[in-house]
């Protein structure tokens, strides 16, 4: 009998799909779930415990999947549900775990349920979403803001009153205060975990509700709180404390009916993603002791442009600020996603292309405590793409061009193969949704596969190692004081097991003293170079001069 681990998801190491670009097996240019099932070899080669998979559903693509018109079928594009059976069948057999995307919080605007509920102000649905009568100048009920630009309100004629979007005006909230919308989403992801899925990864999760009232939100209180949001650019819905347009107290009750369904289910995980300027107050009140989510992760450690420097206090301070406000909670952490500019290209100053920039960056995310989220392409090193204005895709984009470029440039296919034009992805005779930069070329998987010090190599070595020592997966974390701010140091500690874990995160070589085990050390590392490893005791070194780090891992 084989025994479950229920919490298989505690330490994890997850690797995120964006379906459109990981690998397109009809030549249409745009990736599918054929193609993922096609790849799953390659991600299970890379050592980690399951995927997650972004939006796949029908959907008018007016946010590439997160706007979704069933939640039920698979868009034709990315396939049928069949070929998501199949998906998830290969994906448990090679022992990969599998979460799904759900976007709960808003619909597509062309979903039979908006299609219904803005029909008139008496159907079945009229109350489905968040609608509201004008203010009597016409003006919208209150000052709320659309995270994607302008105002959160759409005026809709037939009804004459206004709808909200906390995004796109393609993407209509939902109204959780209606009990039938609660029941409603309930029953969507029973469909999907009824089809096996291991877990959910809950979009926005925190928007679910608004307030009642319609009261509006307040101007922000500048140094108060944390920007969620990663545009670096004026804008004035981080003028506000969205203290009425999210996060608020009614939520916990429906994620209390979310976690009893999930737990018909067990083993399966729920990932809250939390855009809050508070964000660890709010991953207290829903992960605590696991309940009723269990675990959440925010964007704190991935806003930011390209040539943004990081220091030791961007990866520090949210650890801290997590093990202050939400003790109990266990956290996940990611440095990349589908809505950030890549790693390398953010931090790694001028050398983006320099593999010790990936490794070192690679090292420091799977040293962490938590689940471990990488987003495709991250184990291959890749950089942000400068996509041009006539490429560019994504909507966000579109409306802040050019002070902000939006999302393209971390969402280009997956090179697989250094020959040109599409890289392995697709066989289209046409253009790839999104162009694949020349330079990617040069982190093709086959060129990659065949060089044992490649940054794929690197990535699938340490993910094994940390395996091999549970410390990395579930050990506390104490950071210890560096004077630089260059270089981060921490231990990991599990019972008597302690890994020391030093990272430099700039290009200049540095030395620097650091006080463990009773003991203070020399640590001298390259630019970009790291050490993750066991040490000498200071009892066993011959002096304190010669106590030193065994080099068990270093770029
Ligand atoms: C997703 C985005 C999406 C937004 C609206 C997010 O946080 O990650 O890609 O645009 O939710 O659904």
């Amino acid at each position: 009998m084989t025994i479950q681990n229920h919490d298989w998801w505690r330490g994890a190491v997850m690797y995120q799909v964006y379906p459109r670009s990981f690998m397109d097996s009809n030549n249409d240019g745009i990736g599918d779930l054929p193609g993922i099932t096609d790849r799953l070899e390659y991600i299970a080669s890379l050592g980690v415990e399951g995927i997650w998979i972004s939006p796949f559903f029908r959907s008018p693509m007016k946010d590439f999947g997160y706007d979704i018109s069933d939640y039920r079928d698979v868009d034709p594009i990315f396939g049928k549900n069949e070929d998501f059976d199949l998906l998830i069948e290969k994906a448990h057999r090679l022992g990969i775990k599998v979460i799904i995307d759900m976007v709960l919080s808003h619909t597509s605007d062309k979903h039979p349920w908006f299609v219904e509920s803005k029909n008139s102000r008496t159907n079945a649905r009229a109350d489905w979403y968040v609608w509201a009568d004008p203010k009597p100048d016409g003006s919208p009920p209150n000052n709320w803001h659309s995270q994607f630009g302008g105002p959160a309100w759409t005026f809709d004629t037939r009804r004459g009153q206004y709808y909200m979007h906390n995004f796109l005006k393609e993407q209509p909230d939902l109204n959780y205060h209606c009990p039938d919308v609660q029941d409603a989403i309930l029953n969507t992801c029973q469909y999907w975990l009824e089809r096996g899925v291991d877990g959910l990864r809950l979009d926005v999760i925190n928007f679910l509700f608004c307030d009642k009232e319609l009261r509006d939100n307040p101007a922000r209180i500048p140094g108060e709180g944390e920007n969620c949001i990663q545009v670096e650019a004026p804008y004035p819905y981080i003028m506000q404390q969205h203290i009425y347009d999210k996060s608020r107290p009614e939520m916990i009750g429906f994620l209390n009916r979310l976690h009893d369904l999930m737990a018909e289910y067990p083993g399966t995980m729920t990932l809250a993603e939390i855009g809050d300027d508070h964000p660890f107050e709010t991953a207290r009140q829903y992960t605590s002791h696991a309940r009723p989510l269990k675990t959440a992760y925010n964007t704190d450690m991935m806003s930011g442009n390209v040539g943004k420097k990081v220091t030791a206090g961007t990866i520090k301070q949210p650890i801290l600020r997590a093990l202050e406000k939400c003790p109990e909670s266990w956290m996940s952490w990611a440095f990349s996603n589908h809505d950030v500019v890549r790693t390398v290209s953010r931090w790694g100053q001028d050398q983006s292309h320099n593999p010790a920039v990936a490794k070192m960056f690679m090292a420091l995310l799977t040293s962490l405590r938590g689940t471990i989220f990488l987003f495709q392409g991250e184990e291959l090193g890749l950089t942000e793409a400068d996509i041009p204005f006539e490429r560019i895709q994504d909507p966000w984009g579109l409306s802040m061009w050019p002070e902000w470029k939006g999302r393209d440039g971390c969402r280009t296919p997956m090179p697989w193969h250094s020959k040109r034009p599409h890289t392995g992805f697709s066989e289209t005779s046409g253009e790839t949704w999104l162009p694949i930069p020349e330079i990617h070329t040069q982190n093709a998987v086959n060129l990659q596969e065949a060089d044992p010090n490649s940054m794929l190599n690197f990535t699938r070595e340490f993910l094994k190692w940390r395996k091999e020592n549970p410390v990395l997966i579930d050990g506390d974390i104490h950071f210890l004081e560096v004077m630089d701010e260059e270089i981060i140091a921490f231990e990991r500690c599990r019972g008597h097991e302690k890994m020391l874990c030093v990272f430099n995160l700039g290009p200049q070589d540095k030395e620097c003293a650091l006080s463990f085990d009773g003991q203070t050390h020399i640590c001298r590392l390259k630019g970009f170079e790291f050490q993750v490893g066991d040490f000498i005791s200071a009892r066993d070194a011959k002096s304190p001069e010669t106590a030193e780090i065994i080099q068990l891992r270093t770029a």
